[in-house]
Protein backbone atom coordinates (compact mmCIF):
# COMPACT_ATOMS: atom_id res chain seq x y z
CA UNK A 1 0.00 0.00 0.00
CA UNK A 2 2.46 2.31 1.09
CA UNK A 3 4.88 1.25 -1.84
CA UNK A 4 2.21 2.16 -3.86
CA UNK A 5 1.56 5.26 -2.73
CA UNK A 6 4.83 6.11 -2.86
CA UNK A 7 5.23 4.86 -6.63
CA UNK A 8 2.35 7.06 -7.50
CA UNK A 9 3.82 10.41 -5.32
CA UNK A 10 7.25 10.41 -7.31
CA UNK A 11 4.99 10.05 -10.16
CA UNK A 12 3.00 13.00 -9.64
CA UNK A 13 6.23 14.70 -8.67
CA UNK A 14 7.83 14.13 -12.09
CA UNK A 15 5.12 15.64 -13.98
CA UNK A 16 5.44 18.56 -11.41
CA UNK A 17 8.84 19.28 -12.58
CA UNK A 18 7.88 18.17 -15.75
CA UNK A 19 5.52 20.78 -16.33
CA UNK A 20 7.37 22.88 -13.78
CA UNK A 21 4.31 25.04 -12.41
CA UNK A 22 2.91 24.79 -8.89
CA UNK A 23 -0.13 22.91 -10.15
CA UNK A 24 -3.59 23.74 -11.37
CA UNK A 25 -4.62 27.14 -10.43
CA UNK A 26 -6.38 29.92 -12.06
CA UNK A 27 -5.24 33.14 -12.75
CA UNK A 28 -6.79 36.56 -14.17
CA UNK A 29 -6.14 39.46 -16.66
CA UNK A 30 -5.73 42.71 -15.55
CA UNK A 31 -6.69 45.21 -18.77
CA UNK A 32 -7.14 48.81 -18.46
CA UNK A 33 -8.66 50.06 -21.36
CA UNK A 34 -11.42 51.32 -19.63
CA UNK A 35 -12.51 54.97 -18.95
CA UNK A 36 -12.07 55.15 -15.35
CA UNK A 37 -9.39 52.99 -14.06
CA UNK A 38 -9.55 51.34 -10.57
CA UNK A 39 -6.87 52.62 -8.61
CA UNK A 40 -4.18 49.75 -7.82
CA UNK A 41 -5.31 49.56 -4.50
CA UNK A 42 -9.24 49.09 -5.33
CA UNK A 43 -8.00 46.16 -7.93
CA UNK A 44 -5.75 44.33 -4.86
CA UNK A 45 -8.74 44.78 -2.74
CA UNK A 46 -11.39 43.33 -5.36
CA UNK A 47 -8.86 40.30 -5.95
CA UNK A 48 -8.11 39.82 -2.35
CA UNK A 49 -12.10 39.43 -1.87
CA UNK A 50 -12.12 36.96 -4.47
CA UNK A 51 -8.97 35.00 -3.27
CA UNK A 52 -7.29 35.69 -6.96
CA UNK A 53 -3.91 34.65 -6.44
CA UNK A 54 -2.58 34.79 -10.16
CA UNK A 55 -2.21 37.64 -12.46
CA UNK A 56 -0.75 38.88 -15.36
CA UNK A 57 -0.54 42.44 -16.45
CA UNK A 58 -0.45 43.86 -20.10
CA UNK A 59 2.40 45.82 -18.80
CA UNK A 60 4.79 46.79 -15.46
CA UNK A 61 3.21 49.46 -14.14
CA UNK A 62 4.68 50.53 -11.32
CA UNK A 63 1.79 51.80 -9.20
CA UNK A 64 0.02 48.48 -9.73
CA UNK A 65 3.63 46.50 -8.89
CA UNK A 66 3.51 48.60 -5.85
CA UNK A 67 -0.07 47.52 -4.99
CA UNK A 68 0.72 43.95 -5.17
CA UNK A 69 3.68 43.87 -3.41
CA UNK A 70 3.24 41.97 -0.39
CA UNK A 71 0.49 40.50 -1.28
CA UNK A 72 1.48 36.67 -2.08
CA UNK A 73 -0.07 37.25 -5.26
CA UNK A 74 1.55 36.11 -8.44
CA UNK A 75 2.24 38.18 -10.95
CA UNK A 76 3.23 37.83 -14.96
CA UNK A 77 4.47 41.24 -16.20
CA UNK A 78 4.53 42.34 -19.78
CA UNK A 79 6.81 43.57 -22.83
CA UNK A 80 4.20 45.32 -24.31
CA UNK A 81 4.84 44.98 -28.19
CA UNK A 82 5.74 48.76 -28.74
CA UNK A 83 8.49 48.35 -26.75
CA UNK A 84 9.92 45.13 -28.80
CA UNK A 85 12.30 47.29 -31.22
CA UNK A 86 13.78 48.74 -28.61
CA UNK A 87 14.44 45.91 -26.43
CA UNK A 88 15.35 43.01 -29.37
CA UNK A 89 17.70 45.35 -30.57
CA UNK A 90 19.72 46.32 -27.38
CA UNK A 91 21.19 44.54 -24.54
CA UNK A 92 21.56 47.28 -22.50
CA UNK A 93 17.65 48.19 -23.30
CA UNK A 94 16.54 45.00 -21.88
CA UNK A 95 18.92 44.79 -18.70
CA UNK A 96 17.38 48.29 -18.16
CA UNK A 97 13.35 47.09 -18.44
CA UNK A 98 14.44 43.91 -16.20
CA UNK A 99 15.97 46.23 -13.53
CA UNK A 100 13.45 48.89 -13.67
CA UNK A 101 10.25 46.64 -14.51
CA UNK A 102 11.27 43.37 -12.50
CA UNK A 103 14.27 43.79 -10.08
CA UNK A 104 13.06 46.59 -8.53
CA UNK A 105 10.15 44.84 -7.46
CA UNK A 106 11.03 41.52 -6.70
CA UNK A 107 10.71 39.50 -4.58
CA UNK A 108 7.95 41.99 -2.94
CA UNK A 109 6.05 41.57 -5.50
CA UNK A 110 5.98 37.75 -6.66
CA UNK A 111 6.64 38.05 -10.20
CA UNK A 112 7.15 34.73 -12.22
CA UNK A 113 7.57 35.24 -15.21
CA UNK A 114 7.56 37.97 -18.32
CA UNK A 115 5.17 37.68 -21.30
CA UNK A 116 7.06 39.49 -24.13
CA UNK A 117 4.83 40.82 -26.11
CA UNK A 118 1.16 39.52 -27.06
CA UNK A 119 0.72 37.81 -30.14
CA UNK A 120 3.69 39.05 -31.63
CA UNK A 121 3.96 36.41 -34.94
CA UNK A 122 0.23 36.81 -35.78
CA UNK A 123 -0.69 40.09 -35.13
CA UNK A 124 2.36 42.06 -35.90
CA UNK A 125 4.77 39.68 -37.74
CA UNK A 126 7.22 42.19 -38.66
CA UNK A 127 8.65 42.47 -35.39
CA UNK A 128 8.68 38.32 -35.37
CA UNK A 129 12.60 38.81 -35.95
CA UNK A 130 12.82 40.99 -32.69
CA UNK A 131 11.14 37.82 -30.63
CA UNK A 132 14.16 35.92 -29.85
CA UNK A 133 16.88 38.62 -29.73
CA UNK A 134 14.18 40.29 -27.01
CA UNK A 135 13.59 36.94 -24.85
CA UNK A 136 16.94 36.49 -24.85
CA UNK A 137 18.64 39.89 -23.95
CA UNK A 138 15.75 39.68 -21.38
CA UNK A 139 17.12 36.56 -20.00
CA UNK A 140 20.36 37.34 -20.12
CA UNK A 141 19.73 40.26 -18.14
CA UNK A 142 17.16 38.18 -15.51
CA UNK A 143 20.58 35.45 -15.30
CA UNK A 144 23.01 38.69 -14.76
CA UNK A 145 20.39 39.63 -11.94
CA UNK A 146 20.46 36.07 -10.34
CA UNK A 147 16.60 35.97 -11.07
CA UNK A 148 15.88 33.45 -13.76
CA UNK A 149 15.12 30.40 -11.09
CA UNK A 150 12.44 32.29 -10.09
CA UNK A 151 11.41 34.12 -13.44
CA UNK A 152 10.73 32.46 -16.45
CA UNK A 153 10.41 34.54 -20.05
CA UNK A 154 8.10 33.34 -22.65
CA UNK A 155 5.49 34.96 -25.51
CA UNK A 156 1.50 34.27 -25.99
CA UNK A 157 0.73 32.67 -29.10
CA UNK A 158 -2.65 33.54 -30.59
CA UNK A 159 -3.81 29.63 -31.10
CA UNK A 160 -4.43 30.91 -35.01
CA UNK A 161 -0.22 29.72 -35.45
CA UNK A 162 -1.84 26.39 -35.15
CA UNK A 163 -3.13 25.17 -38.23
CA UNK A 164 -5.22 22.26 -38.72
CA UNK A 165 -6.29 21.84 -35.74
CA UNK A 166 -8.71 19.42 -35.44
CA UNK A 167 -8.10 16.28 -34.84
CA UNK A 168 -5.61 17.50 -32.74
CA UNK A 169 -3.09 14.54 -33.88
CA UNK A 170 -2.56 16.94 -37.10
CA UNK A 171 -1.88 20.16 -35.82
CA UNK A 172 1.24 21.89 -36.84
CA UNK A 173 2.66 25.66 -36.28
CA UNK A 174 2.08 27.65 -39.51
CA UNK A 175 5.64 26.45 -41.26
CA UNK A 176 6.61 30.22 -42.00
CA UNK A 177 6.79 30.59 -39.09
CA UNK A 178 9.31 27.86 -37.75
CA UNK A 179 12.76 30.11 -38.29
CA UNK A 180 11.49 31.96 -35.40
CA UNK A 181 9.07 28.86 -33.49
CA UNK A 182 11.98 25.96 -33.97
CA UNK A 183 15.00 28.10 -31.43
CA UNK A 184 11.99 29.94 -29.62
CA UNK A 185 10.21 26.25 -28.19
CA UNK A 186 14.18 25.32 -27.80
CA UNK A 187 14.94 28.51 -25.57
CA UNK A 188 11.68 27.46 -23.65
CA UNK A 189 12.95 24.39 -23.11
CA UNK A 190 16.14 25.15 -22.11
CA UNK A 191 14.67 27.71 -19.63
CA UNK A 192 12.09 25.54 -18.21
CA UNK A 193 9.55 28.02 -19.34
CA UNK A 194 5.29 27.50 -20.68
CA UNK A 195 4.33 27.56 -24.39
CA UNK A 196 1.99 30.52 -23.51
CA UNK A 197 -1.17 30.27 -25.73
CA UNK A 198 -4.48 32.29 -25.67
CA UNK A 199 -7.65 29.98 -26.06
CA UNK A 200 -10.92 31.12 -27.38
CA UNK A 201 -13.54 28.86 -27.94
CA UNK A 202 -15.91 31.92 -28.04
CA UNK A 203 -14.20 32.89 -31.85
CA UNK A 204 -13.97 28.69 -32.99
CA UNK A 205 -17.37 28.49 -31.99
CA UNK A 206 -18.18 31.90 -33.92
CA UNK A 207 -16.17 31.29 -37.17
CA UNK A 208 -17.38 27.74 -37.41
CA UNK A 209 -21.16 28.78 -38.77
CA UNK A 210 -22.97 26.12 -36.87
CA UNK A 211 -20.47 23.25 -36.99
CA UNK A 212 -18.70 23.64 -34.05
CA UNK A 213 -21.87 23.21 -31.21
CA UNK A 214 -22.65 25.57 -28.96
CA UNK A 215 -22.60 22.89 -25.86
CA UNK A 216 -18.95 21.88 -27.26
CA UNK A 217 -17.81 25.31 -26.80
CA UNK A 218 -19.07 25.53 -23.12
CA UNK A 219 -17.79 22.13 -21.64
CA UNK A 220 -21.14 21.41 -21.52
CA UNK A 221 -21.77 17.28 -21.60
CA UNK A 222 -22.26 16.20 -25.38
CA UNK A 223 -24.37 12.99 -26.31
CA UNK A 224 -21.75 10.52 -26.79
CA UNK A 225 -22.10 10.34 -30.60
CA UNK A 226 -21.44 14.05 -30.96
CA UNK A 227 -18.13 13.81 -29.11
CA UNK A 228 -15.25 14.51 -31.00
CA UNK A 229 -12.91 11.48 -31.82
CA UNK A 230 -9.54 12.52 -32.97
CA UNK A 231 -9.15 9.30 -35.44
CA UNK A 232 -5.75 9.36 -35.40
CA UNK A 233 -5.36 8.46 -31.61
CA UNK A 234 -9.11 7.57 -30.32
CA UNK A 235 -8.80 10.22 -28.08
CA UNK A 236 -12.23 11.77 -27.26
CA UNK A 237 -12.43 15.11 -26.97
CA UNK A 238 -15.50 16.67 -24.69
CA UNK A 239 -14.70 20.48 -25.50
CA UNK A 240 -12.97 22.59 -27.52
CA UNK A 241 -10.54 24.06 -24.72
CA UNK A 242 -8.83 21.17 -24.69
CA UNK A 243 -8.65 20.16 -28.12
CA UNK A 244 -6.96 22.93 -28.90
CA UNK A 245 -4.40 22.66 -26.00
CA UNK A 246 -4.05 19.41 -27.66
CA UNK A 247 -3.48 21.18 -30.52
CA UNK A 248 0.06 22.74 -29.28
CA UNK A 249 0.91 19.65 -27.37
CA UNK A 250 0.95 17.68 -30.95
CA UNK A 251 2.48 20.83 -33.32
CA UNK A 252 4.84 20.76 -30.64
CA UNK A 253 5.86 17.36 -31.39
CA UNK A 254 5.85 17.68 -35.02
CA UNK A 255 8.95 20.18 -33.99
CA UNK A 256 10.02 17.11 -31.51
CA UNK A 257 9.66 19.20 -28.81
CA UNK A 258 8.24 17.02 -25.90
CA UNK A 259 8.19 18.38 -22.90
CA UNK A 260 7.27 22.04 -23.09
CA UNK A 261 4.32 22.49 -20.82
CA UNK A 262 1.41 24.85 -22.35
CA UNK A 263 0.12 27.66 -20.02
CA UNK A 264 -3.24 29.47 -21.21
CA UNK A 265 -2.82 33.05 -21.24
CA UNK A 266 -5.72 34.22 -22.23
CA UNK A 267 -9.54 32.31 -22.52
CA UNK A 268 -12.85 33.93 -21.32
CA UNK A 269 -16.32 34.33 -23.42
CA UNK A 270 -17.55 37.70 -23.37
CA UNK A 271 -21.13 38.54 -21.22
CA UNK A 272 -22.64 40.95 -23.88
CA UNK A 273 -23.22 41.39 -27.23
CA UNK A 274 -24.35 43.04 -30.66
CA UNK A 275 -27.61 40.72 -30.15
CA UNK A 276 -28.15 40.38 -34.11
CA UNK A 277 -24.67 39.44 -34.86
CA UNK A 278 -23.40 37.98 -31.37
CA UNK A 279 -25.81 36.44 -29.89
CA UNK A 280 -23.76 34.11 -27.62
CA UNK A 281 -22.36 36.74 -26.12
CA UNK A 282 -24.88 36.64 -23.08
CA UNK A 283 -23.91 35.95 -19.00
CA UNK A 284 -25.67 32.82 -19.15
CA UNK A 285 -23.20 31.42 -21.42
CA UNK A 286 -20.33 33.52 -19.97
CA UNK A 287 -21.32 32.00 -16.67
CA UNK A 288 -21.62 28.84 -17.92
CA UNK A 289 -18.12 28.61 -19.81
CA UNK A 290 -15.86 30.37 -17.16
CA UNK A 291 -17.45 28.12 -14.39
CA UNK A 292 -16.67 25.08 -16.35
CA UNK A 293 -13.80 25.68 -17.24
CA UNK A 294 -12.63 26.98 -13.63
CA UNK A 295 -13.74 23.32 -12.28
CA UNK A 296 -12.17 21.91 -15.44
CA UNK A 297 -8.46 23.15 -14.77
CA UNK A 298 -8.76 23.33 -10.86
CA UNK A 299 -9.83 19.44 -11.10
CA UNK A 300 -6.48 19.09 -12.43
CA UNK A 301 -8.10 16.74 -15.21
CA UNK A 302 -5.37 17.56 -17.98
CA UNK A 303 -6.60 17.18 -21.38
CA UNK A 304 -6.65 13.46 -23.36
CA UNK A 305 -3.33 13.90 -24.48
CA UNK A 306 -1.52 14.65 -21.01
CA UNK A 307 -4.14 13.11 -18.51
CA UNK A 308 -4.09 15.18 -14.98
CA UNK A 309 -1.78 17.30 -16.26
CA UNK A 310 -2.66 20.63 -14.68
CA UNK A 311 -2.97 23.58 -17.33
CA UNK A 312 -2.66 26.82 -15.62
CA UNK A 313 -5.13 29.24 -16.84
CA UNK A 314 -5.45 33.00 -16.97
CA UNK A 315 -8.87 34.24 -17.53
CA UNK A 316 -9.73 36.83 -20.20
CA UNK A 317 -10.28 39.15 -17.87
CA UNK A 318 -11.16 41.26 -14.61
CA UNK A 319 -13.20 43.99 -15.59
CA UNK A 320 -14.90 44.96 -18.74
CA UNK A 321 -12.87 47.53 -20.80
CA UNK A 322 -15.39 49.81 -21.93
CA UNK A 323 -12.66 51.76 -23.98
CA UNK A 324 -11.81 48.68 -26.60
CA UNK A 325 -12.63 49.26 -30.20
CA UNK A 326 -14.23 46.76 -31.97
CA UNK A 327 -17.36 44.79 -32.10
CA UNK A 328 -19.83 45.45 -28.79
CA UNK A 329 -18.60 42.52 -27.16
CA UNK A 330 -14.46 43.51 -27.31
CA UNK A 331 -16.22 45.60 -24.11
CA UNK A 332 -17.91 42.90 -22.75
CA UNK A 333 -15.15 40.19 -21.88
CA UNK A 334 -14.85 41.09 -17.46
CA UNK A 335 -16.10 39.50 -14.47
CA UNK A 336 -16.83 42.65 -13.11
CA UNK A 337 -17.47 46.21 -14.08
CA UNK A 338 -15.22 49.08 -13.44
CA UNK A 339 -17.13 49.91 -10.10
CA UNK A 340 -15.93 45.83 -8.97
CA UNK A 341 -19.34 45.04 -9.15
CA UNK A 342 -19.79 41.19 -10.82
CA UNK A 343 -20.87 40.91 -14.16
CA UNK A 344 -22.50 37.79 -13.40
CA UNK A 345 -22.68 35.39 -10.96
CA UNK A 346 -20.27 32.06 -11.26
CA UNK A 347 -21.72 28.85 -10.52
CA UNK A 348 -18.86 27.07 -8.78
CA UNK A 349 -19.65 24.68 -6.61
CA UNK A 350 -17.46 22.07 -5.92
CA UNK A 351 -14.34 23.68 -7.31
CA UNK A 352 -13.10 24.65 -3.99
CA UNK A 353 -11.69 27.85 -2.50
CA UNK A 354 -11.65 30.34 -5.61
CA UNK A 355 -13.26 33.25 -6.99
CA UNK A 356 -16.62 33.27 -6.65
CA UNK A 357 -18.10 30.66 -4.87
CA UNK A 358 -21.52 29.57 -5.48
CA UNK A 359 -23.73 29.81 -2.93
CA UNK A 360 -27.04 31.24 -4.90
CA UNK A 361 -28.23 28.07 -6.14
CA UNK A 362 -30.57 30.53 -8.31
CA UNK A 363 -30.97 29.22 -11.20
CA UNK A 364 -34.09 28.98 -13.85
CA UNK A 365 -34.74 26.04 -16.48
CA UNK A 366 -36.21 28.11 -19.45
CA UNK A 367 -37.02 27.12 -23.19
CA UNK A 368 -33.61 27.08 -25.14
CA UNK A 369 -34.03 29.71 -27.64
CA UNK A 370 -34.33 28.53 -31.64
CA UNK A 371 -35.58 25.09 -30.26
CA UNK A 372 -38.09 23.26 -32.50
CA UNK A 373 -41.90 24.48 -31.68
CA UNK A 374 -43.20 21.07 -32.23
CA UNK A 375 -40.47 19.70 -29.97
CA UNK A 376 -41.05 22.72 -27.16
CA UNK A 377 -45.19 22.14 -27.33
CA UNK A 378 -44.80 18.16 -26.93
CA UNK A 379 -42.68 18.78 -23.74
CA UNK A 380 -45.04 21.52 -22.92
CA UNK A 381 -47.45 19.11 -22.93
CA UNK A 382 -45.76 16.29 -21.14
CA UNK A 383 -44.81 19.23 -17.94
CA UNK A 384 -48.64 19.69 -17.49
CA UNK A 385 -49.45 16.45 -17.47
CA UNK A 386 -47.36 13.35 -16.30
CA UNK A 387 -44.91 16.13 -14.98
CA UNK A 388 -48.07 16.93 -13.01
CA UNK A 389 -47.31 20.94 -12.98
CA UNK A 390 -49.64 23.50 -12.00
CA UNK A 391 -50.44 24.88 -15.72
CA UNK A 392 -53.47 27.18 -14.67
CA UNK A 393 -51.61 29.98 -15.04
CA UNK A 394 -51.04 29.57 -18.11
CA UNK A 395 -55.01 29.79 -18.96
CA UNK A 396 -56.50 32.76 -20.59
CA UNK A 397 -56.77 35.93 -18.05
CA UNK A 398 -54.36 34.38 -15.54
CA UNK A 399 -50.95 36.17 -14.87
CA UNK A 400 -49.05 33.72 -17.03
CA UNK A 401 -50.84 33.73 -20.04
CA UNK A 402 -49.56 36.59 -21.80
CA UNK A 403 -47.24 36.26 -24.01
CA UNK A 404 -49.22 33.48 -25.44
CA UNK A 405 -46.51 31.63 -27.03
CA UNK A 406 -45.08 28.02 -26.88
CA UNK A 407 -42.12 29.15 -25.98
CA UNK A 408 -43.15 31.35 -22.73
CA UNK A 409 -45.43 28.98 -21.77
CA UNK A 410 -42.69 25.96 -21.79
CA UNK A 411 -40.39 28.15 -20.06
CA UNK A 412 -42.94 28.24 -17.49
CA UNK A 413 -43.86 24.98 -17.15
CA UNK A 414 -40.23 23.74 -17.72
CA UNK A 415 -38.80 26.13 -14.56
CA UNK A 416 -42.01 24.95 -12.33
CA UNK A 417 -41.51 21.24 -12.90
CA UNK A 418 -37.19 21.58 -12.35
CA UNK A 419 -37.73 23.66 -9.09
CA UNK A 420 -40.03 21.15 -7.86
CA UNK A 421 -37.63 18.36 -8.41
CA UNK A 422 -35.59 20.59 -6.54
CA UNK A 423 -33.52 21.70 -9.44
CA UNK A 424 -32.09 17.95 -9.66
CA UNK A 425 -29.21 17.56 -12.41
CA UNK A 426 -31.17 16.04 -15.59
CA UNK A 427 -34.05 17.67 -14.50
CA UNK A 428 -34.16 20.79 -16.74
CA UNK A 429 -33.60 18.78 -20.13
CA UNK A 430 -36.72 18.06 -22.22
CA UNK A 431 -35.38 16.03 -24.66
CA UNK A 432 -33.01 18.81 -24.83
CA UNK A 433 -35.27 22.12 -25.27
CA UNK A 434 -34.67 23.51 -21.71
CA UNK A 435 -31.89 25.13 -20.77
CA UNK A 436 -30.71 26.11 -17.06
CA UNK A 437 -30.16 29.66 -16.89
CA UNK A 438 -29.24 32.25 -13.90
CA UNK A 439 -31.80 35.29 -15.36
CA UNK A 440 -34.68 35.19 -13.98
CA UNK A 441 -37.82 34.65 -16.27
CA UNK A 442 -40.21 36.23 -14.64
CA UNK A 443 -42.40 39.28 -16.32
CA UNK A 444 -44.91 41.43 -15.19
CA UNK A 445 -47.54 39.94 -12.69
CA UNK A 446 -46.04 36.53 -14.03
CA UNK A 447 -43.93 35.70 -11.40
CA UNK A 448 -41.57 32.31 -11.29
CA UNK A 449 -42.32 29.38 -8.69
CA UNK A 450 -39.44 27.93 -6.33
CA UNK A 451 -36.84 30.47 -5.23
CA UNK A 452 -37.56 33.63 -4.49
CA UNK A 453 -36.05 35.84 -7.69
CA UNK A 454 -33.89 38.45 -6.43
CA UNK A 455 -31.17 39.67 -8.24
CA UNK A 456 -27.84 37.45 -7.58
CA UNK A 457 -25.42 40.14 -7.80
CA UNK A 458 -26.95 42.92 -4.91
CA UNK A 459 -27.17 40.19 -2.10
CA UNK A 460 -24.66 41.33 0.53
CA UNK A 461 -25.74 38.01 1.90
CA UNK A 462 -23.99 36.38 -0.16
CA UNK A 463 -21.10 34.64 0.50
CA UNK A 464 -17.44 36.51 -0.41
CA UNK A 465 -17.71 34.40 -3.46
CA UNK A 466 -20.45 35.97 -5.26
CA UNK A 467 -18.59 39.07 -6.12
CA UNK A 468 -16.78 37.14 -8.27
CA UNK A 469 -13.85 36.51 -10.82
CA UNK A 470 -11.43 37.32 -13.05
CA UNK A 471 -10.25 39.64 -15.89
CA UNK A 472 -7.44 40.45 -18.17
CA UNK A 473 -6.71 42.18 -21.72
CA UNK A 474 -5.25 41.77 -24.40
CA UNK A 475 -4.73 40.37 -28.39
CA UNK A 476 -7.77 38.40 -28.06
CA UNK A 477 -9.38 39.64 -31.20
CA UNK A 478 -7.38 38.45 -34.20
CA UNK A 479 -9.78 36.70 -36.07
CA UNK A 480 -10.87 35.84 -39.47
CA UNK A 481 -7.19 34.17 -40.66
CA UNK A 482 -6.67 31.43 -42.82
CA UNK A 483 -5.92 29.21 -40.06
CA UNK A 484 -9.33 29.45 -38.75
CA UNK A 485 -10.48 28.25 -41.83
CA UNK A 486 -8.83 25.34 -42.47
CA UNK A 487 -9.98 24.34 -38.83
CA UNK A 488 -13.75 24.98 -39.45
CA UNK A 489 -13.04 22.85 -42.34
CA UNK A 490 -11.47 20.17 -40.80
CA UNK A 491 -13.89 19.97 -37.85
CA UNK A 492 -16.28 19.90 -40.16
CA UNK A 493 -14.83 16.83 -42.08
CA UNK A 494 -14.92 15.47 -38.19
CA UNK A 495 -18.05 16.17 -37.17
CA UNK A 496 -20.06 15.12 -40.54
CA UNK A 497 -17.73 11.65 -40.23
CA UNK A 498 -18.74 11.14 -36.61
CA UNK A 499 -22.70 12.24 -37.67
CA UNK A 500 -21.94 9.16 -40.28
CA UNK A 501 -21.08 6.38 -37.47
C1 LIG B 1 6.29 33.11 -5.45
O1 LIG B 1 5.60 32.22 -6.34
C2 LIG B 1 6.25 30.99 -6.49
C3 LIG B 1 5.53 30.23 -7.57
O2 LIG B 1 4.18 30.10 -7.27
C4 LIG B 1 6.27 30.26 -5.16
O3 LIG B 1 6.93 29.03 -5.29
C5 LIG B 1 7.00 31.13 -4.14
O4 LIG B 1 6.95 30.54 -2.89
C6 LIG B 1 6.39 32.51 -4.08
N1 LIG B 1 7.23 33.35 -3.27
C7 LIG B 1 6.76 34.09 -2.30
C8 LIG B 1 7.74 34.93 -1.58
O5 LIG B 1 5.58 34.06 -1.99
C1 LIG C 1 24.21 40.87 -22.95
O1 LIG C 1 24.40 41.07 -21.57
C2 LIG C 1 24.74 39.91 -20.84
C3 LIG C 1 24.84 40.29 -19.39
O2 LIG C 1 23.89 41.22 -19.05
C4 LIG C 1 26.02 39.34 -21.36
O3 LIG C 1 26.30 38.14 -20.68
C5 LIG C 1 25.89 39.05 -22.83
O4 LIG C 1 27.11 38.61 -23.35
C6 LIG C 1 25.46 40.31 -23.56
N1 LIG C 1 25.20 39.94 -24.95
C7 LIG C 1 25.47 40.77 -25.95
C8 LIG C 1 25.14 40.30 -27.33
O5 LIG C 1 25.96 41.86 -25.76
C1 LIG D 1 12.51 15.43 -35.57
O1 LIG D 1 13.10 14.17 -35.42
C2 LIG D 1 13.08 13.39 -36.60
C3 LIG D 1 13.60 12.00 -36.27
O2 LIG D 1 14.70 12.09 -35.42
C4 LIG D 1 13.91 14.09 -37.66
O3 LIG D 1 13.86 13.34 -38.86
C5 LIG D 1 13.33 15.47 -37.91
O4 LIG D 1 14.15 16.18 -38.81
C6 LIG D 1 13.24 16.24 -36.62
N1 LIG D 1 12.53 17.47 -36.90
C7 LIG D 1 12.93 18.63 -36.41
C8 LIG D 1 12.12 19.84 -36.80
O5 LIG D 1 13.90 18.75 -35.68
C1 LIG E 1 -12.60 15.55 -11.42
O1 LIG E 1 -11.79 14.54 -11.95
C2 LIG E 1 -12.19 13.24 -11.62
C3 LIG E 1 -11.17 12.24 -12.11
O2 LIG E 1 -10.60 12.67 -13.31
C4 LIG E 1 -13.57 12.98 -12.21
O3 LIG E 1 -14.01 11.68 -11.87
C5 LIG E 1 -14.53 14.00 -11.65
O4 LIG E 1 -15.79 13.84 -12.23
C6 LIG E 1 -14.03 15.39 -11.91
N1 LIG E 1 -14.88 16.35 -11.23
C7 LIG E 1 -15.35 17.42 -11.84
C8 LIG E 1 -16.18 18.32 -11.01
O5 LIG E 1 -15.11 17.67 -13.00
C1 LIG F 1 -16.50 29.51 -0.10
O1 LIG F 1 -17.51 29.08 0.78
C2 LIG F 1 -17.06 28.21 1.78
C3 LIG F 1 -18.27 27.71 2.55
O2 LIG F 1 -19.17 28.76 2.77
C4 LIG F 1 -16.03 28.94 2.65
O3 LIG F 1 -15.54 28.06 3.63
C5 LIG F 1 -14.89 29.40 1.76
O4 LIG F 1 -13.98 30.16 2.52
C6 LIG F 1 -15.41 30.24 0.65
N1 LIG F 1 -14.33 30.56 -0.28
C7 LIG F 1 -14.11 31.80 -0.69
C8 LIG F 1 -12.98 31.98 -1.64
O5 LIG F 1 -14.77 32.73 -0.35
C1 LIG G 1 -27.28 24.22 -3.47
O1 LIG G 1 -27.77 23.02 -4.04
C2 LIG G 1 -27.04 21.87 -3.68
C3 LIG G 1 -27.60 20.68 -4.45
O2 LIG G 1 -28.92 20.89 -4.80
C4 LIG G 1 -27.13 21.68 -2.17
O3 LIG G 1 -26.37 20.56 -1.78
C5 LIG G 1 -26.57 22.94 -1.48
O4 LIG G 1 -26.72 22.81 -0.08
C6 LIG G 1 -27.32 24.15 -1.95
N1 LIG G 1 -26.69 25.34 -1.39
C7 LIG G 1 -27.39 26.35 -0.90
C8 LIG G 1 -26.61 27.48 -0.34
O5 LIG G 1 -28.60 26.36 -0.90
C1 LIG H 1 -40.77 36.48 -3.02
O1 LIG H 1 -40.58 37.68 -2.32
C2 LIG H 1 -41.75 38.47 -2.25
C3 LIG H 1 -41.38 39.81 -1.60
O2 LIG H 1 -40.39 39.64 -0.65
C4 LIG H 1 -42.80 37.71 -1.45
O3 LIG H 1 -43.98 38.49 -1.37
C5 LIG H 1 -43.10 36.41 -2.17
O4 LIG H 1 -44.00 35.64 -1.42
C6 LIG H 1 -41.82 35.61 -2.37
N1 LIG H 1 -42.13 34.47 -3.20
C7 LIG H 1 -41.68 33.25 -2.92
C8 LIG H 1 -42.04 32.19 -3.89
O5 LIG H 1 -40.98 33.02 -1.95
C1 LIG I 1 -29.56 46.01 -7.76
O1 LIG I 1 -30.02 46.98 -6.86
C2 LIG I 1 -30.17 48.24 -7.44
C3 LIG I 1 -30.53 49.24 -6.35
O2 LIG I 1 -31.15 48.60 -5.29
C4 LIG I 1 -31.26 48.15 -8.52
O3 LIG I 1 -31.44 49.41 -9.12
C5 LIG I 1 -30.81 47.15 -9.57
O4 LIG I 1 -31.82 46.96 -10.54
C6 LIG I 1 -30.51 45.82 -8.93
N1 LIG I 1 -29.92 44.94 -9.92
C7 LIG I 1 -30.51 43.81 -10.30
C8 LIG I 1 -29.79 43.03 -11.32
O5 LIG I 1 -31.56 43.45 -9.82
C1 LIG J 1 -19.54 43.05 -3.13
O1 LIG J 1 -19.83 44.12 -3.99
C2 LIG J 1 -20.70 45.07 -3.43
C3 LIG J 1 -21.03 46.08 -4.48
O2 LIG J 1 -19.85 46.55 -5.08
C4 LIG J 1 -20.05 45.70 -2.19
O3 LIG J 1 -20.94 46.61 -1.59
C5 LIG J 1 -19.74 44.59 -1.18
O4 LIG J 1 -19.06 45.11 -0.09
C6 LIG J 1 -18.89 43.52 -1.85
N1 LIG J 1 -18.73 42.42 -0.93
C7 LIG J 1 -17.57 41.87 -0.71
C8 LIG J 1 -17.56 40.74 0.24
O5 LIG J 1 -16.55 42.24 -1.29
C1 LIG K 1 1.35 31.64 -41.90
O1 LIG K 1 2.11 32.73 -41.47
C2 LIG K 1 2.39 33.65 -42.51
C3 LIG K 1 3.37 34.66 -41.98
O2 LIG K 1 2.86 35.30 -40.85
C4 LIG K 1 1.09 34.26 -42.97
O3 LIG K 1 1.33 35.18 -44.01
C5 LIG K 1 0.19 33.17 -43.46
O4 LIG K 1 -1.08 33.69 -43.80
C6 LIG K 1 0.02 32.10 -42.42
N1 LIG K 1 -0.70 30.97 -42.98
C7 LIG K 1 -1.87 30.55 -42.48
C8 LIG K 1 -2.47 29.38 -43.19
O5 LIG K 1 -2.39 31.05 -41.51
Amino acid sequence: MRKLFFVYFVLLLAAAVVHGEDGAYIGVNIGTAMSSVPAPTQITTLLRSQNIRHVRLYDADPAMLAALSNTGIRVIVSVPNEQLLAIGNSNATAANWVARNVAAHFPAVNITAIAVGSEVLSAQPNAAPLLMPAMRYLQNALVAAALDRYIKISTPHSSSIILDSFPPSQAFFNRSLDSVLVPMLKFLQSTGSPLMLNVYPYYDYMRSNGVIPLDYALFRPLPANKEAVDANTLLHYTNVFDAVVDAAYFAMAYLNVTNVPVMVTETGWPHKGDPSSEPDATSDNADTYNSNLIRHVMNSTGTPKHPRVAVPTYIYELYDEDTRPGSTSEKYWGLFDMNGVPAYTLHLTGSGVLLANDTTNQTYCVAREGADPKMLQAALDWACGPGKVDCSVLMQGQPCYDPDTVEAHATYAFNAYYHGMGMGSGTCYFSGVAVVTTTDPSHGSCVYGGKNGTSLMNGTSLAPSSNSTEGGSGAHREFGDVSSLVRIVSAALLFSALLLL
